[in-house]
């Protein structure tokens, strides 16, 4: 995330450090509904319409990564694991998941979330709507 300036279609849904308590916050900017994430000091925001079925994506809950070992060789399932590092958002109508700091589905990557772009400026989280 970038400091930037204020531009036409932008708008502040509040100060940083009020905001980064949640983790999540979903918000209806005029008509256009807005999922908005805070994980460490990195800030994403995305339209919530899941590219699936239109789902309200950003309404779904966050996971770690869930991975599933397999045995090279045999094929055997080795269980699964939580990849820690990476967080998903689960989107509620049928469970895609995607990832949240790149938007991207967890197995096809031209499946994706459509990002808003988010900066601070002078402070506050300042959207931008096109
Ligand atoms: S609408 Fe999101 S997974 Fe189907």
């Amino acid at each position: 995330m970038t400091q930037a300036s204020s531009k036409p279609g932008s708008v502040s849904i509040g100060r940083y450090d009020d905001l980064r308590q949640k983790e999540r916050v979903v918000l209806d900017i005029d008509g256009t509904s807005v999922g908005v994430y805070f994980i460490g000091d990195e800030i994403r925001a995305w339209h919530n319409t899941c590219p699936h079925s239109g789902g309200p994506v950003c309404q779904g809950k966050t996971v770690p990564r869930t991975l599933q070992g397999v045995e090279e060789g045999t094929g055997k399932s080795l269980g699964l694991t939580l990849d820690h590092s990476r967080r998903m958002i689960v989107c509620p109508w049928h469970g895609f998941e995607f990832d949240l700091l790149t938007g991207i589905h967890a197995i096809d990557e031209r499946t994706r979330l459509r990002p808003v772009p988010v900066a601070l400026v002078d402070g506050d989280v300042v959207l931008t709507l096109g």
